[in-house]
């Protein structure tokens, strides 16, 4: 089975610090919404934590957290071990998608399984002081992505920073 892959970053694949995020970008969280509303979305453990608990698990979707630990709790979600198990509770017939949506421990893992058919990214068009950045993937030779567009937003005075968002499939 395959995944779709969902990220926001900065010019220097910069994702988060501190355990947040970097931005408030309520334009972005709204395509993020509607992009992966109906479909199931898997996340690292902390990732999980970063969300506060008013709004976990993310409503409208199988939310999937990924630890180490079996003991584990995430009230409202399933908790895996291995990302091999996501397919025990995703029925890949269905029309619905698998949503790996982060953080870069949880990007790396899939990219390295190779997992990812599909990637949404939202480059952010400015740098920002972080500890945790995507994986880096070689765009230059394409490995086979096929780059399309969706669309750019710019600044304005909810969303303080210009983005585009990008869809690479293969
Ligand atoms: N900008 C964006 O689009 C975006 C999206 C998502 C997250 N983020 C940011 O990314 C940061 C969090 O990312 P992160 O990389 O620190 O953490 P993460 O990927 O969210 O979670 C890491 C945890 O996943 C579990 N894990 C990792 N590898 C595993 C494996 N092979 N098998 C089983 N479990 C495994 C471990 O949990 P245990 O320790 O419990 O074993 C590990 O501590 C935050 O700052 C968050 O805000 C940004």
């Amino acid at each position: 089975m395959k995944c779709s892959l969902i990220v926001a970053m900065g010019k220097h694949r910069e994702i988060g610090k501190d355990n947040d995020l970097l931005w408030r970008l309520p334009r972005d969280m709204k395509f993020f919404k509607e992009t992966t509303e109906g479909h199931t979305v898997v996340m690292g453990r902390k990732n999980w934590e970063s969300i506060p608990e008013k709004f976990r698990p993310l409503p409208n979707r199988k939310n999937i957290v990924i630890s180490r630990n079996v003991e584990y709790k995430a009230e409202g979600a399933i908790v895996i071990s291995d990302l091999k198990e996501i397919e025990e509770h995703f029925n890949a017939d269905s029309d619905k998608k698998c949503f790996i949506i982060g953080g870069a421990q949880i990007y790396q893992l899939a990219l390295a399984a190779d997992l990812i058919d599909e990637m949404y990214i939202t480059q952010v068009n400015e740098t920002f002081e972080a500890d945790t950045y995507f994986p880096f993937v070689n765009w230059d030779d394409k490995q086979g992505w096929e780059e399309e567009k969706l669309f750019e937003s710019e600044k304005d005075e909810k969303n303080p920073h210009s983005f585009t968002v990008t869809k690479y499939t293969r």
